[in-house]
């Protein structure tokens, strides 16, 4: 069968998830010869590496087969032989980057958030409905084996009648002084799209749309945990985003959710990120990859008593669901679904407007920061 070459800019390739992520995705489906679409053929991606630093790009395409690099981004949309441009830079510059492709003649898949504004989000939308070009972002968190267990309790009714979520996000990141810290400093300036909100609740927003249920209305409150960091060369600088956040969303339909998220706080959960639901006929905990399960007719009746400990280990009293479905990595099943699309226009869960959806959830926390106050999510359209 034959194959078809297609050409994929990919801008930030030497940055955490350009390389260990996405063009480790690209890369091995090329090793497998190329993605098979439904006529037969083969489509074989064939990366750019993209991005500022030229000794880190030679190197990075040594050690991934000789790839093509480039420091220049004009240069790689003017090239008639690259069909996609893919951003995985830091977020900041995002829409200028995505409409300068567009207005190249490109298909444009984007890292998330695909910008730090809902009016920026919504004109990239637009710009591709206009050029004809395909436009995606990515949702790998929807992979994950702990959310795809979570969608077959929804699937199986499990829950009965849903009452509330809660969603606890983070970690603790160094701020440099006695540790090096673990997120690029970009991340804590707004001047290059840094911000926990903006850059983690684009996650939560297609997790509720796709799994857990739309949000009608936010309330949160956030706050700049550590103030004063010191960056990759050692200088020290100050914080000018929010690295905590708490939020209520409320769901169509009544249920509350209650969401944790914090690049400040200490871990003593199952896993980075957990996702409790609760309702009438059970409840579950899902990981990124555990889920745990506790039916109504196994719920216990537990004891409170001031003058003893407590002699239940509620840990105990959840059952795990087992390992059924085989393991996918989501951000090359985010590919594959991206590169079909284009290919054989297959459907595509994630365009353009889904992000800018992720913006608007992001929008409206900070509205509700700033105002003190519960604010609506409307409908979004183009
Ligand atoms: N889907 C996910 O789960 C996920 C996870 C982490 C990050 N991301 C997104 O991916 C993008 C990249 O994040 P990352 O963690 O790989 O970042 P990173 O700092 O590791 O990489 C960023 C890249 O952008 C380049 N860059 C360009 N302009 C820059 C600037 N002004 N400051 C700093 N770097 C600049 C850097 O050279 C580097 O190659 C972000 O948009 C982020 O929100 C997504």
């Amino acid at each position: 069968m034959p194959d078809r070459k297609i050409g994929v800019v990919i801008d930030g390739a030497t940055g955490r998830l350009g390389t260990t992520q996405h063009l480790r995705a690209l890369l091995a489906i090329r090793a497998e010869g190329g993605l098979p679409l439904s006529n037969g053929d083969r489509l074989v991606p064939e990366p750019v590496q993209l991005g500022r630093d030229p000794a880190k790009l030679a190197a990075l395409a040594e050690k991934s087969g000789s790839l093509e690099w480039s420091t220049d981004r004009d240069a790689c949309l003017a090239d008639p032989s690259v069909d996609i441009y893919f951003d995985a830079t830091a977020t900041g510059g995002r829409p200028e980057r995505a409409r300068a492709a567009f207005a190249a003649g490109k298909h444009v898949y984007l890292e998330k958030p695909v910008a730090e504004s809902l009016a920026d989000a919504l004109s990239l939308a637009r710009a591709a409905e206009r050029s004809g070009r395909k436009g995606g972002v990515v949702q790998d968190k929807l992979f994950l084996p702990g959310l795809k267990k979570l969608r077959k309790l929804y699937e199986a009714n499990f829950f009965g009648r849903v009452l509330s979520v809660r969603l606890d996000f983070g970690w603790w990141v160094f701020d440099g002084e006695l540790f090096p810290a673990q997120r690029p400093s970009w991340n804590y300036r707004k001047a290059t799209g840094g911000g926990l909100i903006l850059d983690m609740f684009a996650h939560w927003r297609y997790i509720f749309d796709r799994l857990l249920g739309p949000i009608a209305a936010v309330s949160c409150r956030h706050m700049t945990a550590q103030p004063r960091r010191i960056d990759e060369s050692g200088k020290p600088y100050d914080v000018d985003v929010e690295d905590h956040a708490f939020a209520m969303f409320e769901l169509e339909g009544g249920a509350l959710a209650q969401i944790g998220s914090s690049w400040a706080n200490r871990v003593k959960r199952d896993d980075l990120l957990q996702i409790q639901v609760d309702g009438t006929m059970g409840s579950a905990v899902c990981g990124l990859h555990h889920c745990f399960v506790q039916p109504l007719v196994a719920t216990p009746r537990p004891f409170f008593s001031p003058e003893q400990p407590q002699s239940m280990n509620f840990d105990e009293q959840w059952q795990e669901m087992p390992e059924i479905l085989p393991f996918e990595n989501g951000y090359r099943a985010g590919w594959e679904l991206f590169l079909r699309h284009i290919a054989e226009d297959a459907p595509f869960p994630a365009p353009l407007l889904e992000g800018a959806k992720s913006v608007q959830l992001a929008e409206a926390c900070y509205q509700s920061h700033r105002e003190r106050r519960w604010v609506e999510l409307d409908r979004l359209q183009l």
